[in-house]
């Protein structure tokens, strides 16, 4: 009786040990990626290791952060925190997206982390379609940008930690993801662009997607 009550407590421990590591909060993760960017040989390891853990990933983000897919966001250059953050959004399924979901569970807590300071050091691939742009849907988007957008994400669109990058992001995904916004959709925790978005038309969102894609 002794050895199975001591056998009951063991497995108890051991599932609140494991539960409270699964756990792995936000701000853990944030510590133990602030960690690895303090040091430049552990940086580098991680970077390294983040790219050979990126082979699910290549499909649609493409091998150097330039996705290959329409709607599919740019990961490259894109603040570490914020792309940290987001994954793990999606790995408690506080932001939806059903392959996200699922692949961000699979990954190891330095994994999570390497992976996001691997897509971080990556350079975005400029867009290279500007001839083709309808200039006045241009301009009207550099006019939100500047108006709206600059406040937050900054004036040439890098954003910083919790706030992303747009500089370069793949339009159809800026578009995608702003009329998400704009209907509440929920997809993601509670967030200043519900609001933002509510106040931009259809095509408001389609000129400043336009143009933040091609921002560098
Ligand atoms: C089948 C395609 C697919 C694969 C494979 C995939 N992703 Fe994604 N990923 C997406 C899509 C689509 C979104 C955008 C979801 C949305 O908000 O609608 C996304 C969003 C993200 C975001 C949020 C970016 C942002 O700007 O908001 C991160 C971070 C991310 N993915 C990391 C990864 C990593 C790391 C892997 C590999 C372990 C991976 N993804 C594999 C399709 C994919
Ligand atoms: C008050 C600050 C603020 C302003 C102003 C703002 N944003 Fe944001 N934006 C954020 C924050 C914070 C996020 C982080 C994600 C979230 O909370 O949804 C974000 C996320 C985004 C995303 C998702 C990016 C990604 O990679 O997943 C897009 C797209 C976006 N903003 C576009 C815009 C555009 C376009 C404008 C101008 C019309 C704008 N934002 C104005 C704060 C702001």
């Amino acid at each position: 009786m002794k050895s199975f009550n001591q056998g009951m407590i063991l497995l108890f421990c051991s599932s609140f040990i494991c539960s409270v590591a699964s756990a792995d909060s936000i701000e853990e993760m944030v510590s133990l990626m602030s960690q690895k960017l303090g040091d430049f040989k552990t940086l580098n390891e991680s970077v390294l290791r983040g790219g050979l853990r990126v082979r699910l990933c290549q499909y649609c983000h493409g091998k150097d952060g330039n996705s290959t897919r329409a709607g599919v966001p740019n990961l490259a250059e894109q603040n570490p925190i914020y792309l940290l953050t987001q994954f793990e959004y999606f790995r408690t399924d506080k932001r939806k997206n059903k392959v996200m979901n699922e692949l961000a569970k699979s990954l190891t807590k330095d994994e999570r982390v390497n992976v996001a300071l691997y897509y971080a050091s990556q350079k975005v691939a400029f867009n290279p379609q500007l001839k083709n742009v309808n200039s006045s849907s241009y301009k009207s988007g550099a006019g939100i940008y500047k108006n709206i957008c600059a406040n937050c994400h900054g004036t040439k669109g890098y954003g910083e930690q919790n706030l992303p990058r747009l500089a370069g992001q793949q339009s159809e995904f800026i578009n995608k993801t702003l009329k998400a916004y704009k209907e509440q959709k929920k997809i993601r925790p509670d967030s200043p662009m519900n609001a933002i978005s509510a106040a931009l038309s259809e095509e408001d969102i389609a000129s400043v997607a336009t143009f933040v894609s091609f921002m560098q």
